[in-house]
């Protein structure tokens, strides 16, 4: 099976599969105030992942990797709803462009869409700073997001088994190149351990990638029908993992993922210590199965929706909904006090 078949099957099954709600989003609940002493047109939303300013906390997450006609279909929509909304967009992993040159058409159409926006390039951690220079020039891309997928590769019976040196990988990437790198998880959630590493590293922009939505165990196992079934409910959910990067992560931008699909996950990632919330597998859905229209009516609706939440928190901008009040339980709380994160 080619490279661009497989990414194909990602799309078709992460559909299938669906989209879960256990990213823990339901132990988190706002502290209502009655005072709010605001108005909702004088909210900002604008926000800064690291070195960049996005007029919208909301980015469309990595998922059309593989090239060939239909991946720069897809490109093109996600592409042309980013430029409409104002948001960022990060497309999938571009290793097969990087392999296959003629492949970069269904990438190169992103910023070609969109000249002006944020657009974030994506290789797997397998790569080194000559790939990544090569798949950030492609796009002319303000970032590039290294993905980090162990529990993928080990569930695949013909996927990855090795997987030394890729924190020293990343590393010197980050010192070439001369755009902010983003190390990001794929639905398994990132650790306070995990953070740690990466910022020695000099790592300052991490996409935790929680458990909770798009489950690539789940994805791979129904591809196949097979059943190495061990991972299917392995993953540290988004809000836990929000909690532990923000723990662990000093100076350091934490983007939230995994699982989120209305603007109340968007705010609450945010009053987590998000700085940005990037959705994937539910967007895909709406593009899919009701257009890029309705995508872009669907992005409208969560920032307006966004901003009424934060009219009720008192909230007018992306800092002050960071430091409302928040309370935590259930099963996050657990996890949180087990891992001595306040
Ligand atoms: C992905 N994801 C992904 N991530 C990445 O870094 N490179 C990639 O090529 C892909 N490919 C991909 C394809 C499809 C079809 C989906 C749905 C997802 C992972 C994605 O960016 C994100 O981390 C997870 O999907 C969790 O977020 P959601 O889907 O729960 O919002």
């Amino acid at each position: 099976m080619t490279r661009t078949q497989r990414k194909l099957e990602h799309i078709h099954y992460a559909l299938q599969t669906g989209q879960h709600r256990l990213s823990g989003f339901e132990d988190i609940s706002f502290v209502h105030q009655s005072l709010p002493d605001l108005s909702t047109e004088g909210i900002s939303l604008d926000t800064a992942i690291g070195g960049l300013h996005a007029s919208s906390p909301i980015f469309i997450n990595a998922m059309t990797g593989g090239g060939g006609k239909e991946t720069e279909n897809l490109n093109r929509d996600l592409a042309m709803a980013a430029k409409e909304t104002g948001i960022s967009m990060a497309v999938g992993s571009q290793m097969a462009a990087i392999k296959d040159p003629a492949q970069a058409a269904s990438f190169e159409i992103v910023r070609k869409m969109n000249p002006d926006g944020i657009v974030i390039a994506n290789l797997g951690g397998e790569a080194g700073i000559e790939e990544a220079k090569r798949a950030a020039d492609m796009l002319k891309a303000d970032a590039l997001q290294i993905h980090l997928n162990v529990i993928q590769e080990l569930t695949m019976p013909e996927g990855d088994r090795t997987f030394e040196g890729v924190l020293a990988r990343i590393e010197e990437i980050r010192l070439k190149l001369d755009i902010p790198v983003i190390v990001k998880e794929t639905g398994f959630g990132m650790s306070k351990e995990t953070v740690a590493q990466l910022c020695s590293a000099g790592i300052s922009i991490l996409d935790v990638g929680g458990f909770g939505g798009t489950n690539f165990a789940r994805i791979e196992n129904e591809r196949r029908q097979t059943a190495l079934t061990l991972f299917n409910d392995w993953g540290i959910p988004t809000a836990v993992s929000i909690a532990e990067a923000v723990s662990a992560g000093e100076d350091t931008s934490i983007l939230a993922s995994g699982g989120i699909q209305d603007a109340l996950d968007v705010a609450k990632c945010i009053a987590l210590g998000a700085d940005g919330a990037g959705i994937a597998g539910h967007f895909m859905k709406s593009l899919k199965e009701k257009g890029m229209t309705a995508l872009i009516h669907e992005i409208e609706d969560l920032h307006q929706e966004l901003r009424i939440i934060m009219t009720a928190l008192g909230a007018k901008n992306i800092k002050e909904l960071q430091d409302s009040s928040l309370v935590i339980s259930g099963k996050t709380y657990h996890w949180l006090t087990q891992r001595g994160i306040d």
